[in-house]
């Protein structure tokens, strides 16, 4: 039987479902929304990595109010203060993925300590797994800025070894950004790459995953294989 391990679960994109911004969007912006969400992302994700290696952090939604700016600017939509506040407090409510709570159930079950772990600060993080009714699956929560960084600078998976008492060994990334798995890996730790999407594809850039499952109920059972 596989002891008791510690797992680090990402929470935009991993454990919430980032799409769900979608919805608001749809009405503001008609045909437009796929490519403004898609953008939004990719510039918030950018934007973190650009601070973490300039050494200037802020706040995790400042990344996400600054890409949101930026799509604005880039595909011309025109949108009021009042508009944007509504797809900021959006973010603060994003919906987890339909498999979440049976894999967190299933993961207590086999006596695993999960962590919710984020680019995302405390109270961000706090909330959106208080409002998605998970919270009570997770022994904790670490926050990027607690070390004033982003993923995957080392420091930030260094910290969570250090602050939940893991190992190396026995601490697990499980993401659905590969960057996020990348970064684990190039640390030391397990990465466990949840493929949610059947079309994306690992970045090659000299890493494989410990495990690649397909969706997060696969994995207390991959890890006992
Ligand atoms: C997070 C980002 C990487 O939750 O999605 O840390």
């Amino acid at each position: 039987m596989l002891m008791q391990q510690t797992l680090a679960l990402d929470v935009y994109g991993t454990l919430i479902d980032t799409s769900g911004v979608l919805k608001l969007l749809d009405d503001i912006l008609g045909e437009k929304t796929s490519n403004f969400s898609d953008l939004w992302r990719a510039k918030q994700l950018e934007y973190s990595f650009r601070r973490a290696l300039m050494n200037r952090h802020v706040d995790f939604s400042i990344c996400t109010k600054e890409a949101l700016d930026f799509c604005c600017a880039a595909l011309e939509v025109q949108l009021t203060k009042a508009q944007k506040d509504a797809l900021m407090n959006q973010y603060k409510q994003l919906p987890a993925f339909e498999d979440v709570p049976a894999a967190l159930q299933q993961l207590q079950v086999a006596n695993h300590r999960l962590f919710a772990f984020s680019n995302g600060s405390y109270q961000a993080v706090k909330g959106l797994l208080e409002h998605a009714n998970i919270i009570q699956y997770f022994d904790g929560i670490i926050s990027m800025e607690d070390v004033q960084t982003f993923k995957p600078n080392p420091a930030g998976y260094a910290y969570f070894v250090q602050a939940t008492g893991a190992t190396k060994a026995n601490a697990w990334l499980v993401s659905g950004n590969n960057f996020d798995v990348i970064g684990a890996l190039s640390y030391g730790m397990n990465g466990v790459w949840c493929r949610r999407n059947s079309k994306a594809s690992f970045d090659p850039m000299g890493f494989e995953p410990t495990l690649t499952i397909e969706r997060l109920t696969d994995l207390a059972a991959a890890m006992r294989k």
